[in-house]
């Protein structure tokens, strides 16, 4: 088929590439020349495993395409929106400049009987504004909501497998027309078992974001849990086994540590805060506030266990930050704890130097004040506590008595609980973990 993707930044470039894998004409469009120069030679404007790989491999096909002219989507039956609904500046609403203008751009090259499909996280009614903007314009082409439900880290995968597709169209009925269509799209990963599922515009634009705060309200459980054990002297990481044994609770999502970060789970439980106060139903949603407020209390309570272990004073000393990645395998520093944390410690006096394996550069635009080392060793050398706040593979592998050789003072504090203490203790290290005794 025949398919345009509007916006080419981590939604849109995977799914561009992900749908020419699956065997489809695609062209992406975006307004940033340098991003689309990028991907036109194959190149992932950020990081994300094999997303290279594959623009590589579909590109030699002829079957992917990126452009700044959003004319070259004319011809294409099927169109789908990818483009970013960020926090609004000094406010909870997501900002939905970028999906109005997506649309406004988009609507005069969409022809009768195409479908437009809205991948986005949107407040809830959104679709239901654009869908009628649709209509002036190209009264015989349909609005399908379909959220998406990738991972960083694991976009390429999630995309290809997904674990559900949710339609939403007007009515909500199985038997609408783009159903067929969007059927067509997604044959191959449909075939191979993925659930769907047909709703109305509503109710699909809602799947995301209870997704989305579900997860993060797991995150802030399991962090309320470990200030409890803290004050407890119990130990979280075993809470966490134990209840996740159960399989209504479930064991993933429960790491404690310092908290959730990201493009997508702060942003977007702020914004259904929002909405629902529009709707009148902010009540049904206070408990998002807590589960906010708890994952913001963990970056103050590591810069308090911090001062803790570097004897009571913050102030000279040399602090080594292990990861500014909001979670591993990804150079995403949007609201990252890691960085946010870094730059409170700073603040406060200490002497700190941040590394991590791909997302030194980004962190150095957000944080241009504190002090980046891309090797690990070069870090750590003579640092008089080190901070594991983002569990890449090589922080979790190091060799405590390697290390120890080389900081100032065997100190460190294991933001993701990732770390065996016992090994680190055996060491001569001075170990903290949160909710751990
Ligand atoms: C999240 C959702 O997981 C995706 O399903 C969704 O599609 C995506 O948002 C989106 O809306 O686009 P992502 O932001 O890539 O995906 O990251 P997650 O894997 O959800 O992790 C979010 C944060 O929670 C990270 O900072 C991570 O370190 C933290 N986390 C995760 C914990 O602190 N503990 C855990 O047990 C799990």
């Amino acid at each position: 088929m025949k398919i345009s993707v509007i916006g080419c930044g981590y939604l849109g470039a995977v799914h561009a590439a992900c749908m020419a894998k699956l065997g489809h004409d695609v062209v992406g469009v975006d307004v940033d020349e340098r991003k689309i120069a990028e991907l036109s030679a194959a190149k992932a404007p950020f990081y994300e495993p094999g997303l290279e790989e594959l623009l590589r491999d579909v590109q030699e096909t002829g079957r992917l395409k990126f452009t700044t002219d959003v004319s070259a989507v004319a011809g294409s039956a099927v169109h789908f929106i990818c483009v970013g609904t960020p926090q609004k500046i000094g406010e909870n609403g997501a900002d939905l400049t970028y999906v109005d203008a997506a649309m406004r751009t988009l609507t005069p090259h969409v022809l009768p009987g195409d479908i437009v499909v809205g991948k986005s996280t949107v407040p809830v009614g959104t679709a239901a504004r654009l869908a009628a903007v649709l209509e002036k314009n190209q009264p015989s082409a349909h609005l399908v909501w379909n959220p998406e439900f990738l991972r960083e880290g694991h976009a390429v995968a999630d995309t290809l497998q997904p674990d559900r597709f949710v339609y939403g169209v007007l009515g909500g009925s199985e038997d609408h027309i783009a159903v067929r269509v969007l059927d067509e799209v997604y044959e191959a990963p449909l075939s191979s078992g993925t659930s769907r599922i047909v709703t109305d515009h509503p109710t699909a634009e809602l799947v995301k974001t209870a997704a989305n705060s579900f997860l993060a309200t797991k995150i802030s459980f399991i962090n309320a849990m470990a200030e409890l054990c803290d004050a407890a002297g119990a130990d979280v990481t075993q809470l966490a086994d134990a209840i996740g044994m159960d399989d209504r609770i479930g064991r993933k999502f429960l790491n404690a540590g310092i908290g959730f970060g990201g493009g997508c789970l702060p942003k977007d439980i702020r914004a259904f805060m929002a909405r629902a106060g529009e709707l009148g139903a902010d009540q049904a949603l206070t408990f998002l506030r807590e589960v906010d407020a708890i994952n913001m209390r963990r970056r103050t309570r590591v810069v308090e266990l911090t001062r803790d272990l570097c004897g009571g004073s913050l102030l000279g000393k040399k602090i080594t930050v292990l990861g500014a990645a909001f979670k591993p395998e990804s150079d995403d520093v949007r609201d990252s704890p890691a960085l946010s944390i870094a730059a409170q410690l700073q603040l406060q006096g200490a002497v700190v130097t941040v590394t991590d394996p791909k997302a030194l550069t980004n962190a150095a635009r957000r944080f241009p004040e504190l002090h980046y080392e891309a090797d690990c060793n070069s870090a750590i050398k003579s640092a008089d506590a080190l901070l594991l706040l983002t569990e890449w593979h090589q922080y979790r592998d190091l060799d405590p008595y390697e290390v120890a050789g080389v900081v100032a003072s065997a100190r460190i504090l294991d933001g993701r609980n990732v770390l065996d203490p016992a090994k680190w203790r055996a060491a001569g290290w001075i170990y903290r973990g949160l909710g751990r005794p």
